[in-house]
């Protein structure tokens, strides 16, 4: 039966569920700040933005940084010149500040959740956002705090937002993997995982899947997304698809993996499924994205500017 969590609780089992994920959180999602990474988050940017990408932005503010996958690459190719990230979970901020370290990049952090911003009004450029708006609570005040703190004539842009469409039609590939996990183990010659660690030594309460149902609220139609940024005062909305392909391919691969101990699955076979997957991104962007609705792609990109 579906439990009703209060707002209060979901803020903090995300706040728990992202503090355990951060330290496996970039090999999980292969999250890469190299050359890869840099060509990823722009080619997003572009996607919505077109040319107001071009003279890049002197003040960004990042929403649900995470590990720092857009904030980071975005500083390292000088598309953002000053970022400040924030993130509901210290545990996301601290590994975004060792890979910072690592890439002799500097950057503000503060703990802040979506809906109360601890900014002036106007402090920022572009706010931006990967992977965020669906956990949380109360979009309607997250998009206001959105634009009180945004210049006039500056850009929201957030990306990775699960389409409605795409995440029921990504349960085909998911299906599809645990019929063919066994035969795809038996060819890997891979070990079925391990049953999860239990008692103090386990790093999240109740199992992992569990409370990602907690923290995942919301999956959206275009028009949910384009509503949300109209009504808090913005204009020049625009909402785009991205990843067909790309994504079922991804999930079908992530799920055969999750069957096998992770020390069996061979480095060429993780080499394959990444490679894949980048060479579908393409095909999906250079031949779907232009020709089918927004709504059957499993993420959507939302831009809009403050007049
Ligand atoms: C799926 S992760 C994405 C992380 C990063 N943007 C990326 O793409 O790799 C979602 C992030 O949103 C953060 N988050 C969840 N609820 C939040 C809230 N109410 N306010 C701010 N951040 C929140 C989580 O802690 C987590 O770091």
């Amino acid at each position: 039966m579906e439990v009703l969590r209060t707002a209060a609780e979901i803020r903090e089992v995300n706040t728990r569920y992202h503090d355990a994920a951060a330290a496996s959180y970039d090999s999980k999602w292969s999250i890469d700040f190299g050359q890869v990474g840099q060509a990823q988050v722009i080619g997003k940017l572009r996607k919505v933005l077109g040319s107001a990408l071009e003279r890049g932005f002197d003040r960004s503010l990042e929403i649900g940084a995470g590990t720092g996958y857009f904030s980071l690459n975005l500083l390292r190719a000088g598309i953002v010149r000053h970022a400040t990230c924030t993130d509901i979970s210290p545990g996301m901020l601290r590994a975004l500040l060792a890979n910072a370290e690592r890439m002799r990049l500097d950057v503000k952090t503060a703990r802040a959740d979506a809906e109360t911003l601890p900014f002036a009004e106007q402090s920022f450029d572009v706010v931006l956002g990967h992977a965020v708006l669906h956990h949380l609570p109360d979009l309607e005040r997250a998009f206001g705090e959105f634009h009180r703190v945004l210049r006039p004539g500056g850009w929201i842009v957030f990306a990775g937002e699960p389409s409605r469409v795409g995440d029921r039609l990504a349960s085909i590939p998911k299906r599809a993997a645990v019929a063919a996990a066994p035969m795809w183990r038996w060819a890997m010659r891979a070990a079925p995982s391990p049953p999860p660690p239990t008692g103090p030594s386990a790093s999240m309460n109740g199992d992992e899947a569990g409370l990602e149902r907690v923290v995942d609220i919301h999956a959206f139609s275009p028009g949910d997304l384009a509503r949300f940024a109209s009504a808090a005062g913005f204009a020049d909305v625009r909402v785009r698809g991205e990843e067909l392909l790309a994504n079922w391919f991804g999930w079908f691969n992530r799920g055969l993996e999750s069957t096998a101990d992770p020390a069996e699955v061979p480095m060429a076979w993780r080499q394959y499924a990444f490679r894949g997957y980048l060479l579908l991104q393409r095909v999906d962007e250079r031949l779907l994205e232009p020709r089918l609705p927004a709504a059957i792609f499993y993420n959507l990109l939302l831009a809009a500017r403050r007049p």
